[in-house]
């Protein structure tokens, strides 16, 4: 069991645009090319942030007409905010806020053995790595850069917390990397 961050970035580190948008993304290639209908079969449980999760609100009509399904995934989801947020029907959720320790613990309970993926963004994955508790980071690295926007991992890793495990290319549009955490 391990707990993972996945998510895919521009070359030059950002998740998406400033103002939450992924347009970027979409055009570079197809994600069943990618490790992801691998990585998500192995997914017991989500976390996001409420900013990846009202994206998911805000983009319904086009997640469906993507995925047949405004919300596209069986396993339990955790999403952390300070805010009342509307639930999607449905969707296996539980809002949450505050230390990332005892809710990593609810989703191993239901994990039940499979990977916990931290789906972003990027200073969630870092609260779960200030924890001790991310294994591994895996990032579908686009050919385009953004100038700005939201960052990939705001936290700073030295080189002997981090080891590349694997590379792949996915078309011209993705590098994907792989890469063990140690805390
Ligand atoms: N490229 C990709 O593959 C990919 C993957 C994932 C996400 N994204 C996109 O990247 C952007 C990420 O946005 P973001 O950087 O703002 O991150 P985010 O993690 O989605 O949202 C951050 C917000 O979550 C809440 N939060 C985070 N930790 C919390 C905690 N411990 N307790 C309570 N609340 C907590 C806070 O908001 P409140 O308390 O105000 O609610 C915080 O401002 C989104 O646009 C998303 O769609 C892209």
């Amino acid at each position: 069991m391990k707990t993972q961050y996945f998510t895919a970035t521009s070359l030059d580190g950002f998740i998406a645009t400033e103002d939450d948008s992924l347009d970027w993304l979409f055009p570079l290639g197809d994600i069943n090319d990618t490790s992801y209908p691998d990585f998500i079969s192995g997914v017991g449980a989500l976390a996001m942030g409420s900013t990846t999760y009202e994206w998911m609100l805000r983009n319904a009509q086009a997640v469906a007409a993507e995925t047949g399904s405004a919300w596209p995934y069986s396993q339990p989801t955790w999403v952390f905010s300070t805010r009342a947020l509307p639930a999607v029907p449905g969707a296996n959720l539980s809002f949450v806020q505050g230390d990332v320790r005892p809710v990593h613990s609810e989703m191993c309970e239901a994990a039940a053995g499979k990977n916990i993926w931290i789906v972003g963004g990027g200073d969630l994955a870092g609260q779960f790595y200030d924890a001790g508790l991310l294994n591994e980071i895996i990032v579908q690295v686009g050919s385009v850069t953004l100038g700005k926007g939201k960052p990939l991992f705001p936290r700073r890793l030295s080189s002997a917390s981090l080891a590349l495990a694997s590379v792949r290319q996915v078309g011209t549009g993705f590098a994907e990397l792989r890469y063990q955490v140690s805390t």
